[in-house]
């Protein structure tokens, strides 16, 4: 599978996000990841869908949005508007989680399923065993803030999910999210992991390590 670094602007500068996307396109990233937070659901709040929408015009990145959200059912359509490519929802908070699904999917969306690092793989087994998802999310520090250190146990959960997809015809992605950087890519690449998130990791860097990163991780320019 496609191996993807997703810078995360969360670690940029708020008053000029549109710079943090720019040094991930002059670095020829695809992905950006936006993180969505609510005060709710994650003890931070970000930004919105107005911001989302901002930042696509003239973007071509693909636009990774994950929804920290107590209620992600109710902006499903806001953040699909804003210019969202892949929206993610948590399966922590009750919602009806296969109905937001199929509502992204018929949306043309990708769709993706985030686990808190304490949440269990078997919490979401029913909804990978009957519908298709784009990607799974597991966090590795708890949601809500950047710089956190990445918790090395979830990647237990990491493979018992590449394990799980091997065996089933639901090829989804599997994203990790938090604490990220160079030192963590061997072991997560060993565990299954396609898809790295990086803010801290990334945006503190200079151009060359950034390179170095994406290179380690095996994203093909
Ligand atoms: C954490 C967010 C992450 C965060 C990662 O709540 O979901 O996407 O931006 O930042 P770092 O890489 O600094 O941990
Ligand atoms: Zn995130």
């Amino acid at each position: 599978m496609e191996k993807i670094l997703a810078p995360s602007i969360l670690a940029g500068n708020h008053a000029n996000l549109k710079n943090a996307l720019k040094i991930a396109e002059t670095d020829q990233r695809k992905w950006i990841h936006l993180d969505i937070m609510d005060g709710h659901f994650v003890p931070n709040l970000s930004f919105g869908p107005q911001t989302v929408a901002d930042l696509r015009e003239g973007s071509e990145l693909f636009f990774d949005v994950h929804l920290m959200l107590d209620n992600p059912h109710l902006y499903i359509d806001a953040f699909s508007k804003a210019g969202a490519d892949l929206i993610t929802i948590h399966i922590e908070p009750s919602y009806d989680h296969l109905e937001a699904i199929n509502h992204i999917r018929s949306l043309d969306k990708k769709v993706g399923v985030a686990i808190n690092p304490s949440t269990p793989v078997d919490d979401i087994l029913n909804i990978i065993n009957s519908v298709k998802l784009d990607l799974v999310l597991c966090m590795t520090v708890n949601p809500g803030f950047g710089g956190q250190s990445f918790i090395h146990d979830v990647l237990e959960k990491v493979e018992k999910l590449a394990a799980i997809r091997d065996e089933i015809s639901n090829n989804y992605m599997i994203e990790v999210d938090g604490g990220v950087g160079p030192e963590h890519v061997q072991l997560c690449l060993d565990s299954g992991v396609d898809v790295f998130v990086a803010g801290t990791a990334y945006f503190k860097r200079s151009e060359s390590e950034r390179r170095a990163f994406a290179e380690s991780v095996g994203e093909n320019i």
